[in-house]
């Protein structure tokens, strides 16, 4: 076992541009010649546009157009089965805050005051944003006829059971940087952007369809991203409305939304009622789970996720049945979030272990380590790896988690109630296919892949890989991302880039390195007798083995066979092999908490995360990635929450005063540890993705310490001083 120290690894290879701000975000590109473009939102919910009165708005100094369903030519994607809003399509408003029209001037401050003048009229309809008043409506998505291993419900036939219904509120993204896009028509058919994505090649892909022509017409440059957290795993229709308004101007726009208008048209993770019931044996065996989730969609598209994915091969427990479904509303389509659905279901699934656990009298790690899944029980297949229980135990040691008193509201430390809890996460560990073209040239080796960083430090973590894999000083390799002109990569989500790109990296390096040496043999003096499993490589060198005074630098090499580069582009694909096992990556989160007696206020104390993430290839950034995920679970645990007034469907808190997130006077330190043992199935480096596991379960940590040093069990986050009092 590992622990992360702050100072065993690369540093990020992008860091010096970030801090002194030479790092270039989508808005930060200036265009010649570009306009600002400010969209006006709808003010009911639900209804059509009966007017748009843009009179006004068009006599303002430096305003050129007002783009609106009213003077849009019809986009051609925008047929019967395209999934989601159709924007300036017709007169239909499905959301308060939905984009209706866009102003654009040749300044951003004209623009907004030629916004303010635009008058709109409604046929105003009734609206629901409240998913309590609305479980009628659920449906399964897909027709999702639910899961069932052994027998449903079983849980009532056990000794023991509880039954809990646990809540989470609609939470939003709110990365540092907004949502935006520069667009820029280079002719009638081909178009620059400048995006805020976790996907050039998805922007691509998604305007490729939308505007029906070729993705090569598209270029899109993203190469910085300041926070995603999921938001930018989509093209929203606010990006559409900049390209739309780009081509009415006929001249480059520029869209920076404001962080009110980010709370109604980029995503959010939907509101969520889980119901758990969970039996077991006297001694504390699970005989069944039943997993219940409701959640919200938007009024005009379907939006799915794995709320009960982890219920389903957590625990060794023969009778599991599922169900998810989920509430139209008039808000915004959501979008992944922060270790998405899974983070969701991880709160219920192991808030209900621990109610179990106590009410059991069991220790909760303990019960978790009874129920320890061996092999995954939803497939009934072996893990790929899987180190949990070594996870759970240094985890344990680290907090102290023997030396508490077990009892409720037993424990008080400087005047304040103290509450240690654990809760376990899991993610699925993906991979996919990536395309890398590496060139070595004289000062070092290049490696091209339309990736993403949006902010884990990808960079950073495939510099690392081509090291490993070339013997080459990381200072002498560069790796670049975010332009679709770039071999193809996935977008940046689901924690599965180090994995898929990084497997890419490294095939193409070694790739890299064969057909240098097939080159050196054919053509070097030095290498003419060597085969080609004699070649060696390290230290920017090439050698033969066991041959004194054979090595030869690459730079030397290339010289030497009058060679300006060598370059290869490979694509890298999960094996067949893979089929055969479950591959996830697995959590144990521990915190310890202060409860105020007086005013329920938590303060978290101390966290010990341990992550089974297969090779920490980058041990810095990663140890960050979980720090950063850890934070976001303080967040979800603590404070955030989109509070909707439901009379009008509108946000009540929808900007960073009222919106709370953690800063560092909320976080304490956050010690990690990586099991750091190599997957041996899922890539070269085995090395498993660890962005969502940081945040999955962290919350029931916290939920079950609040447990443990008050004695009050709260379902319903976040977990406020007055749900405690
Ligand atoms: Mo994420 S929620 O995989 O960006």
């Amino acid at each position: 076992m590992k622990q992360a120290a702050k100072g065993n690894s690369l540093n990020r290879v992008d860091g010096a541009l970030k801090v002194t701000g030479a790092a270039k975000y989508f808005a930060d590109h200036q265009v010649p010649g570009m306009q600002y473009g400010v969209l006006v939102c709808s003010t009911i919910s639900s209804g059509t546009i009966k007017s748009i009165d843009a009179v006004k708005a068009l006599k303002a100094p430096g305003v050129t157009a007002v783009v609106s369903h009213l003077n849009t030519p019809p986009v051609p994607g925008f047929k019967q089965d395209y999934r989601g809003l159709k924007i300036f399509n017709d007169d239909r408003i499905y959301a308060n805050g939905q984009p209706i029209a866009i102003v654009v001037a040749d300044t951003l401050e004209r623009a907004t005051y030629g916004a303010s003048l635009v008058s709109v009229t409604y046929n105003q309809e009734t609206h629901q944003t409240d998913i309590s008043k609305n479980i009628g409506k659920a449906y399964p998505p897909n027709n999702d006829k639910g899961y069932l291993r052994g027998e449903a419900d079983a849980w009532k036939n056990a000794a023991v059971n509880i039954s809990a219904t646990y809540t989470i509120p609609l939470e939003v993204h709110n990365p540092m940087e907004l949502a935006g896009i520069i667009a820029h028509w280079t002719s009638a058919d081909t178009l620059t952007l400048y995006a805020k994505t976790q996907g050039v090649k998805n922007v691509q892909g998604t305007l490729s369809k939308v505007f029906q022509l070729p993705p090569n017409n598209f270029t899109v440059h993203s190469q910085f991203v300041g926070g995603a957290f999921g938001m930018g795993l989509r093209v929203w229709p606010l990006e559409i409305a900049a390209i739309l308004a780009a081509r009415k101007v006929q001249k480059p726009v520029k869209l920076v939304i404001s962080r009110n208008q980010m709370f109604t048209m980029a995503g959010y993770r939907p509101y969520s009622i889980q119901e758990l019931n969970i039996g077991a044996t006297e001694d504390g065996k699970l005989v069944g789970i039943t997993h219940k989730a409701t959640a919200n969609t938007s009024a005009y598209e379907t939006f799915t996720e794995g709320i009960v994915a982890m219920t389903k091969f957590m625990y060794a427990c023969p009778n599991v049945n599922t169900q998810y479904q989920v509430v139209p509303l008039n808000i915004g389509t959501p979008i992944w979030m922060r270790g998405p659905g899974e983070a969701t279901g991880s709160f219920a699934l192991e808030s209900a272990i621990d109610e179990l656990a106590y009410k059991l009298k069991l220790d909760p790690l303990e019960l978790r380590i009874r129920n320890h899944a061996d092999i995954d029980p939803e497939h009934n297949r072996p893990f790929s790896s899987k180190y949990l229980k070594e996870a759970y135990q240094t985890g344990a040691e680290k907090i102290g988690w023997y030396q508490r008193n077990p009892a409720p509201k037993s424990m008080t430390e400087d005047g304040m109630l103290v509450g240690y809890g654990v809760s376990s996460g899991t993610f699925g560990a993906y991979r996919s296919g990536a395309t890398v073209m590496a060139t070595l040239t004289p000062e070092g080796l290049v490696l091209k892949s339309a990736a993403s960083d949006i902010g884990p430090g990808t960079g950073t973590a495939m510099v690392q890989i081509a090291a490993n894999a070339t013997g080459l000083p990381t200072g002498r390799i560069k790796f670049m991302l975010g332009e679709s002109a770039y071999p193809n990569a996935p977008q940046q989500g689901g924690s599965a880039t180090v994995s898929t790109v990084g497997s890419a990296v490294s095939d193409a390096c070694k790739a890299l390195m064969n057909e240098l040496g097939k080159m050196a043999i054919k053509d070097h003096p030095s290498f003419k007798q060597a085969t080609i499993e004699e070649l060696q490589h390290g230290n920017g060198q090439l050698s033969v083995a066991n041959k004194a005074g054979s090595a030869v630098t690459y730079a030397q090499l290339l010289k030497d066979l009058n060679l300006p580069e060598v370059s290869v582009t490979t694509t890298s694909q999960a094996g067949e092999n893979a089929k055969k096992y479950s591959m996830y990556a697995f959590s144990v989160h521990f915190a310890k908490i202060h409860v105020h007696p007086l005013t329920g206020v938590v303060r978290i104390k101390q966290v010990v995360s341990v992550a089974d993430a297969g090779t920490i290839v980058s041990m810095k950034t990663a140890r960050s990635q979980m720090i950063g995920g850890v934070t976001g679970g303080i967040g979800m645990a603590l404070m955030e929450e989109g509070l909707i007034d439901h009379r009008f469907g509108r946000y009540v808190n929808n900007n960073y005063a009222d919106y709370h997130v953690p800063v560092n006077a909320d976080t304490p330190p956050i010690d990690v540890y990586f099991v750091d043992k190599p997957d041996p199935v899922i890539n070269p480096m085995g090395a498993k993705g660890m962005g969502e596991i940081a945040l999955i379960g962290f919350a029931a940590a916290v939920s079950n310490a609040v447990y443990h040093a008050t004695g009050k069990r709260i379902r319903e986050l976040p977990i406020t001083p007055d749900k405690i009092l």
